[in-house]
């Protein structure tokens, strides 16, 4: 058996022991899970592009493959229901191969209605999926308890996902290298993105995420959906948070480039060491809530240091100054989903508060070995909200003029995936780009 079935095989046997444990959980005999179906554009026949269930690709690495499902009764093979129609309109799946085709009982099918004789007729299953995912006899049911412990489980990755994980950051790496070279030539927003798609060879189609590609201001905007297509006269900033994808599984990286600009290079320097600082502190036993409010602190002691706001970093955040340039949460789960689900939640889906005053916080568990998640301070300079700050009584420890310098800039965000083990954290991200 080569390196690759075997780790393949130890994910599925981690895979199968989370659905024993989930079915007897919730009582059911069966676990059925749905990759999924197209959707269609309103009043067209156009689909968007195909998303998977995400617990369906947990099981194998099959990403382009409506209709399909996955049955699964504790100590037997799972059966695949694949669905491979005559379609000359589209290119169809290719017949089954891979490193996970001897795992499962395959049952090819051209048409959905041949999809529910080969599901369980007897016991009660648990079903998942969404709900058009139906086939007769078999509407999905998403279970809480099956679902909140799968999803529980999902944060902890298996070796074969971790060498996804990696490969994918392989796959981002050259798409930033070159974004930051179109950067430095004058190049416009679409032009940038366009170089990233070539460097890493996805479509805008297949990205996990539409690419966030931001010039001077609009790195201001957390999530800027457009791309300019003419260059600005002067191209101060680029901010690019961007990924690519591996089987399924996702990478999530932004980095963020100056033209030159002294105060502005320090600035990028100083949350760039913060950021990694803040991997670093990525250990099994740490609280994510905590490394989240140390991350306000120390961004707070970098807006001091560089004469921004003059105040204890403890008092801006106690005050709510450090929201106002760091107005997202520190990081999240990532994976087969790129805010991977169930990053506030115990196995049971009880609720892991955030932070009072933190509402965007994605992750509040415990780190523990096998975890993947974020990390990705940034300070931004937002009109809307330093408009708000201006208002309260923490403004006269403001230096304005140095955010009018900064304001053309738009912002700093400076994120990377980071592998929480039993001791030293893996910095997936640095480890590519090195
Ligand atoms: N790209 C979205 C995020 O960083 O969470
Ligand atoms: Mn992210
Ligand atoms: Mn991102």
């Amino acid at each position: 058996m080569n390196a690759e079935t075997s780790l393949y095989r130890a994910h599925l046997d981690t895979i199968k022991a989370r659905a024993d444990a989930a079915l007897q959980k919730g009582g059911f005999d069966h676990l059925l899970i749905a990759s999924g179906v197209e959707k269609f554009e309103f009043l067209d026949d156009r689909p968007y592009p195909f998303r998977p269930n995400p617990q369906f690709k947990a099981w194998l690495p099959l990403t382009r493959h409506p209709q399909c499902w996955i049955a699964y009764t504790p100590g037997r093979k799972p059966v695949l229901v694949y669905f491979q129609p005559d379609d000359y309109w589209h290119v169809p799946p290719s017949p089954p191969s891979g490193v996970w085709v001897d795992e499962f009982d395959i049952r090819v099918v051209s048409d959905p209605a041949q999809v529910a004789q080969h599901l369980p007729a007897n016991g009660r299953a648990a079903i998942i999926g969404e709900a058009d995912a139906a086939v007769p006899g078999f509407a999905p049911n998403d279970p809480r308890t099956v679902i909140d412990y799968l999803h529980y489980q999902r944060a902890y990755k298996t070796a074969w996902e971790l060498e996804r994980m990696r490969a994918a950051q392989r796959r981002a790496v050259p798409g930033h290298l070159a974004a930051r070279e179109a950067f430095l030539a004058g190049a416009s927003e679409m032009a940038i993105h366009a170089e990233y798609l070539r460097a890493t060879g996805h479509t805008d189609l297949d990205l996990p995420y539409t690419n966030i590609v931001c010039l001077n201001e609009h790195a201001a905007v957390l999530h800027y959906q457009y791309k300019d297509a003419a260059a600005p006269t002067r191209s101060r900033t680029l901010l690019i948070d961007a990924g690519a994808e591996v089987d399924g599984y996702n990478a999530d990286i932004t980095r963020t480039w100056g033209d030159g600009d002294e105060r502005f290079e320090r600035l990028v320097a100083a949350v760039d060491a913060e950021q990694q600082a803040l991997c670093g502190l990525v250990r099994a036993g740490t609280d994510y809530r905590e490394l989240h409010l140390q991350a306000h602190l120390r961004l707070g002691n970098v807006l001091r240091t560089l004469g921004v706001v003059d105040m204890d970093p403890g008092d801006m955040l106690a005050t709510g100054v450090t929201s106002v340039f760091f107005p997202h949460g520190l990081g999240h789960p990532i994976g087969l989903q790129v805010h991977d689900v169930a990053g506030f939640q115990d196995e049971d889906g009880q609720l892991i508060p955030r932070p009072e005053g933190h509402p965007y916080l994605r992750m509040t568990r415990t780190l523990a070995p096998g975890m993947v998640v974020t990390i990705e301070p940034g300070l931004y300079f937002i009109p809307m909200l330093l408009a708000q700050l201006r208002e309260t009584p923490q403004a006269k420890h403001v230096d304005w003029d140095l955010v009018e310098h900064f304001l053309p800039f738009g912002g700093v965000r400076i994120e990377d995936e980071v592998h929480c083990t039993d001791g030293e954290p893996e910095n997936l991200t640095r480890d590519a780009f090195a």
